[in-house]
């Protein structure tokens, strides 16, 4: 039945051909066709049968395959419709009695090469066609892998826009959430102070409830300004020379009051001598007070938070380090993305955009530096560092 025989001949590079016919001696005609070829470079196998035949293009061993066209019961062309569009490992030449023109069309349309009429086969012709067809084989093998790079191109920047696009549905409803957070309690402030006309404490801190939600309105909506300038490329730095302790001192400042609030304590560990550099003042006191105010956000009551300092290779190094509920690793590279927000459940009630850190990697690009986060992941803290370019000491 199976009659899968090597003829030899092709050495390692040379080309192996499948011979599916039924008649033995259209296979031994074809094999002294074969071994005329000049470079004796071709190799032929030959089946008989044609559920073998499926499996042997199956295995894909073959450079190319001469199908004949009539297989007993059945022909060539049910053949190649029983590969099922698999694609084959080389192109198919359907070999023909004379005259079948109608078989040539139906060939083609089925994914053939090329099609020979067995009578005026010889080894001309045949080495002709098989050249021709392996040419246009692995052209449309390269057509093939391009248009399927392309898909996949399409396909990752499709997932990358939803991907985008999802984010930016959460960060609105984020947004919404937290826009109107602080206006319950101003109204409840308000309705106290018009029931409390007579009574100054309630009323002082009536006042003062409504001045610190105001506060927190303000800081959102700056931080929205500041989103907004950096995906349109607008932010700017006021550069001057400055001492790094100038900022950092602004930035301990405007931390203390959360980091009191969250029950931390808060360890500095800053050189006296001086770091100079060319930064902006402002924007840096800004950057580092959110990452102060992320650790003691997500620093639990009792945590420690650390601020430390120290020079290296021509670089000012600042370490926040906290003892908090940490990032798991995996979040890692997608931490200093805009929106981005990993335990909003767990600290809802600490509010914020997730525009923060998205920031703090702009502004200290900007001024020429580097920052990267380690974490030991949930419920071990985390540590973000901060390398900036020193002007050099004379
Ligand atoms: N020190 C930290 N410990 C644990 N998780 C952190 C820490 N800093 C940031 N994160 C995580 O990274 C996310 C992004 O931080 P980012 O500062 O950008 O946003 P935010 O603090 O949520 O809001 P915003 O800073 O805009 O008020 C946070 O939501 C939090 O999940
Ligand atoms: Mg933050």
């Amino acid at each position: 039945m199976v009659k899968l025989i090597p003829t030899g001949g092709a050495g390692p590079s040379g080309l192996r051909l499948l011979l599916v016919d039924d008649d033995s001696d259209d296979y031994l005609l074809t094999r002294e066709l074969v071994e005329e070829l000049p470079g004796s470079r071709f190799s032929l196998d030959w089946v008989d049968d044609f559920d073998e035949a499926v499996r042997a293009i199956g295995r894909g061993e073959h450079d190319v395959y001469l199908i004949d066209y009539r297989l007993g019961a059945k022909t060539g062309l049910e053949l190649i419709a029983a590969l099922k569009g698999q694609k084959c490992s080389g192109p198919i030449i359907l070999l023909t009695g004379q005259g079948q023109f109608e078989i040539d069309q139906a060939a083609h349309e089925a994914g053939a090469s090329d099609y020979l009429e067995k009578s005026a086969l010889n080894a001309v012709t045949l080495e002709r066609t098989i050249r021709y067809a392996l040419k246009q084989y692995a052209h449309e093998a390269e057509l093939e892998r391009k248009v399927q790079e392309r898909t996949k191109e399409l396909e990752d920047a499709n997932a990358a826009l939803r991907d985008a696009d999802r984010r930016k549905d959460e960060f609105l409803a984020t947004l919404a959430h937290e826009l109107r957070n602080p206006l319950a309690p101003i109204r409840n402030a308000l309705e106290i102070q018009r029931m409390a006309t007579n009574n100054p404490t309630t009323l002082e801190s009536a006042r003062q409830m409504i001045e610190r939600q105001v506060r927190q309105l303000v800081r959102l909506i700056d931080d929205l300004l500041d989103a907004s300038r950096m995906t349109r490329d607008k932010l700017r730095l006021e550069l001057e020379t400055l001492d790094l302790i100038e900022p950092l001192e602004i930035a301990i400042e405007t931390s203390q009051p959360l980091l009191a609030q969250a029950s931390v304590t808060f360890e500095r560990h800053i050189p006296a001598e001086s770091m100079r550099l060319r930064g902006d003042r402002v924007r840096l006191a800004q950057l580092f007070a959110n990452l102060l105010n992320n650790a003691a956000k997500y620093t639990e009551a009792g945590g420690r938070v650390t601020l430390s300092v120290e020079k290296a290779d021509g670089s000012a190094v600042v370490r926040v380090k906290d003892t908090g509920v940490g990032i798991p690793p995996e979040l890692i590279p997608r931490l200093f993305e805009l929106f981005a927000q990993f335990n909003r459940s767990l600290h809802r009630s600490q509010g914020g955009l997730g525009i923060g850190l998205a920031l703090v990697r702009r502004l200290v690009q900007m001024h020429g530096g580097s920052i990267s986060a380690v974490s030991k992941g949930l419920g071990h803290g985390s540590e973000f560092t901060v390398k900036l370019p020193m002007l050099p000491a004379s």
